[in-house]
């Protein structure tokens, strides 16, 4: 154990300059490097965190640091080279973003990858320290909702942006049971090509072990959550059993009703108050073996493995079984595949997103 884990930093974007800045101001940890490609961007976040060690290139910086966490925030489509880079550097944990990967081929690389060093990793679903996600996880717990059977999620977001992280608290919610299939339908091919490639609308139900089904919608046909304004943040994960329910809304709290109690109250999803914890569970995990991350890359790669067989699903049509056997690329198979007709939208907001 040491009083002070050093870290490097590389892709200094928004999600990269939250973790810089959380590490920094965590005594547990040393900022060690900062890395972007963009020298404007990387000045500026140099400037910002007071950091003297930068570089345009991860590998150099992260060899010559050789930091104990090496943490990526680069946008999807670099994630196995950057999981090397943090094997290769020395370091005991690799803090990465969702998603996982872009395609099953790159998460089965990652996994072996992970698997072979022992390196540890966490990926960003951080959400789970929401008060209002922590709230709707202990009433599902509690009992109080009789035997659950369904968990649910909706995004209006699209799915490589959302869908990692609704598959997450939904899992969350559900004990973590494996899964053992999923079958899902999607529709328009707008976003195919956003740097998050993605069907515009993909919509599912998975199987889990213990016989609770999930049922998940994400992208331009997801229903509304008029209570919150935010778009991004019009999210409704939650379980159903058969005394009552408990859902959280991203951006506006969370409601229990069942026939012991019918209660409500707020939180919305804020990076200020859920990186500092998620943050300092990376110490807690590195000082004790024993204390893993809630967020850890097994959890987080079962999750993974969901998506992909939902695009499987959606590109082959019938059942797709847990867990995939061979990795493929999904968004290839979704691009063979999907119809060329418009994406029908769920409300008129969507259309900013979603050309109709
Ligand atoms: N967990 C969450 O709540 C959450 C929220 C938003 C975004 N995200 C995820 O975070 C990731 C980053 O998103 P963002 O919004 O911060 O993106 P961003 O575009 O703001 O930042 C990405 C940065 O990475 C840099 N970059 C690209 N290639 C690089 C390389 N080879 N080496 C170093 N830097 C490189 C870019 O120049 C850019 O500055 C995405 O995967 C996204 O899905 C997660």
């Amino acid at each position: 154990m040491k009083d002070r884990y050093r870290v490097v930093v590389a892709g200094m974007g928004k999600r990269g300059m939250h973790h810089a800045a959380t590490f920094q101001a965590n005594p547990r940890f040393e900022l060690a490097g900062i890395c972007d490609i963009d020298e404007a961007r990387l000045d500026a976040a140099a400037a910002k965190l007071g950091v003297a060690a930068k570089s345009k290139d991860a590998r150099q910086l992260a060899l010559a640091a050789r930091p104990d966490v090496f943490c990526f925030c680069t946008l999807p489509h670099i994630r196995a080279e950057m999981v090397r880079i943090g094997i290769e550097s020395g370091a005991q944990l690799i803090a990465m973003e969702k998603p996982v990967a872009l395609t099953s081929a790159e998460g089965f690389e990652i996994r072996d990858l992970l698997q072979a060093s022992g390196v540890k990793a966490v990926v960003s679903h951080q959400h789970r320290y929401g008060q209002h996600y922590q709230k709707v996880k202990e009433t599902v717990a509690s009992g109080v909702l009789g035997r659950v059977h369904t968990v649910y999620g909706t995004s209006t977001g699209w799915m490589m942006h959302m869908l990692s992280h609704l598959i997450d608290y939904t899992r969350w919610f559900n004990g973590e049971a494996e899964a053992e299939w999923v079958m899902a339908q999607a529709s328009g091919r707008g976003k195919l090509a956003d740097a998050h490639p993605s069907p515009d609308y993909i919509a599912g139900f998975i199987h889990f072990s213990n016989g609770v089904h999930g049922i998940l919608e994400c992208g331009a046909g997801a229903p509304d959550v008029p209570e919150v304004d935010a778009w991004w943040r019009k999210c409704c994960i939650g379980a159903q059993g058969t005394d009552g329910f408990a859902e959280v809304l991203t951006g506006g709290g969370w409601r229990v009703v069942s026939k012991q109690v019918s209660c409500s109250g707020g939180g919305s999803m804020n990076y200020d108050l859920d990186m500092p914890p998620y943050i300092q569970d990376i110490a807690n995990w590195l000082d004790d073996e024993q204390r893993v991350h809630p967020c850890h890359f097994g959890s987080a790669y079962r999750g993974f493995e969901i998506m992909m067989a939902f695009c499987r699903s959606a590109a082959q049509g019938g059942q797709v079984a847990l867990p995939l056997i061979s990795g493929t690329n999904e968004i290839e198979m979704l691009r063979a595949s999907l119809p060329q007709g418009k994406v029908l939208l769920s409300m008129p907001a969507n259309a900013k997103e979603y050309a109709a």
